[in-house]
């Protein structure tokens, strides 16, 4: 079985399509982990019996810190972490623990419209006021600075007759619920290479 960690913050659509689109794999969602008790995600995680961490850097009744929750990901044997809306940065600590080992979806073709405070609708509202012609979707693999590290994988749309940032969301967010579980199963799957510095998808 390959073991995936998913951190949210919200809805959950993500998690609800990585869910379905790996259901009759050996890929299996073992945890979801969040520090919004209360989202969507959380209530999707229930009704499907996949348990739940609830993370904090600071001390709080029911939470976990992230070392502890390093441990408890690992004695689940939690082969990569994907983080599909969780809107903390990740600790230093925690990237080591899993060095090479978690990536992100952020709904634009980074290396644009990335980086701290661009999450969400924000991420949108920059897209359009910019009249860019083309968004997208990209999947990365998370280091120590936000929305920097190695991109794995990205898909644009074109935008170019939108009418509001809330158009751009829906359109990328479709190219999200595709791009994320085709990454997670390339992962999972052993079909990607870095080299020269690159990510390559093999077939
Ligand atoms: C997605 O748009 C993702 O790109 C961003 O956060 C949002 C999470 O949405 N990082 P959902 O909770 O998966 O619906």
């Amino acid at each position: 079985m390959y073991n995936l960690s998913v951190f949210v913050s919200g809805r959950g659509s993500n998690l609800k399509s990585l869910f379905q689109e790996i259901y009759d794999s050996d890929i299996r969602i073992v945890s979801v982990v969040t520090s919004v008790p209360d989202c969507g995600a959380v209530i999707f995680a229930d009704e499907n019996n996949i348990p739940v961490f609830l993370v904090s850097d600071k001390p709080k009744e029911g939470f976990v810190n992230f070392d502890t929750l390093t441990g408890l990901l690992k004695s689940q044997n939690v082969n990569l972490v994907v983080l599909a809306g969780f809107l903390k940065k990740i600790p230093d600590n925690f990237v080591e623990a899993f060095q090479n080992k978690i990536i992100n979806i952020h709904p634009a073709l980074l290396p644009s419209f990335g980086g701290k405070g661009m999450y969400g609708i924000n991420v949108h509202k920059a897209v359009f006021e910019k009249s860019a012609q083309l968004s997208g979707a990209t999947v990365h693999f998370v280091d120590k600075v936000y929305d920097n590290g190695k991109i794995i994988a990205q898909k644009s749309v074109d935008i170019s007759d939108v009418n509001s940032p809330e158009d751009i969301a829906e359109r990328v967010l479709k190219i999200e619920h595709e791009l994320l579980p085709f990454v997670v199963k390339k992962i999972a799957f052993k079909k990607i290479e870095i080299r020269n510095n690159r990510v390559y998808i093999l077939n």
